[in-house]
């Protein structure tokens, strides 16, 4: 059984979507990770992120693995380094490419192949995965997400404005909803969990719940 997440940056998705996919015990797949891998990867050989040819020839020739939360390129594990700003800004060049979606979406769907499998990202509902058995769109509001961002970067030591959260937010949000292909939506059989004013744990248990309902009715679709 396939279930997706899908939702905007901020949302809180890749921590729910592990918690969900633990609590069923199925396997979990973060398709963000891998743009972000692939990402690392152009930056690392210097390819001009204007040349839309050699990006997507580099894409071509890497191999990405996803195994126990980790991501791989070319055999390294490259898990932490994805999460570097300069990856992150860098992520639309590559994202915005039909070619070098398609070619993540194949391996995607080569990765859930016949397995339960919670996957998160931003198209996966209503692109990669159209016949998933569960589909979720997780969203916040977008001084909601901000808040939480804030928060999360003063953990880490880094204490911004809401304001500069915001704008960053913003910007992202527009990269996302506005790519040609792939581009950030709620599937129109998605049930859409807007999460303000709600715990973690509400969220967690509201997506369970929907999971769990979407399990029941496939085994009445199975008998
Ligand atoms: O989930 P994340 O923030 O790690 O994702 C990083 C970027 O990757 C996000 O800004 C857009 C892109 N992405 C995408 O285009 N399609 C996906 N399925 C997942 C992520």
């Amino acid at each position: 059984m396939i279930v997706t997440i899908d939702g905007p940056a901020g949302a809180g998705k890749s921590s729910i979507a592990r918690q969900v996919a633990d609590r069923l015990r199925f396997e979990f797949l973060d398709t963000g990770a891998m743009y972000r891998a692939v990402t690392l990867g152009a930056l690392r050989e210097q390819i001009d992120l204007d040349d839309t040819e050699a990006l997507v020839e580099y894409a071509r020739g890497t191999t990405l693995r996803w195994e126990d939360y980790r991501i791989y390129l070319n055999g390294e594990d490259v898990t932490d380094e994805i999460r570097t700003t300069a990856v992150t800004n860098a992520i639309h060049y590559l994202a915005d490419l039909p070619a070098v979606r398609r070619q993540l979406s194949l391996q995607q769907r080569q990765i859930a192949e016949g397995r339960d499998i919670v996957t998160e990202g931003r198209d996966q509902g209503a692109e990669v995965f159209p016949d998933a058995e569960c589909k979720i769109f997780l969203t916040a509001s977008p001084k909601e997400r901000a808040r939480r961002r804030q928060q999360q970067l003063a953990q880490m030591g880094r204490h911004l404005s809401l304001d500069e959260v915001l704008e960053k937010q913003n910007q992202r949000d527009a990269e996302d909803r506005g790519r040609p292909l792939g581009a950030l939506r709620p599937a129109d059989d998605a049930v859409v969990i807007e999460s303000d004013g709600m715990s973690s744990d509400e969220v967690l248990e509201r997506a369970l719940e929907i999971v769990e309902q979407a399990i029941e009715a496939q085994k009445v679709k199975d008998c």
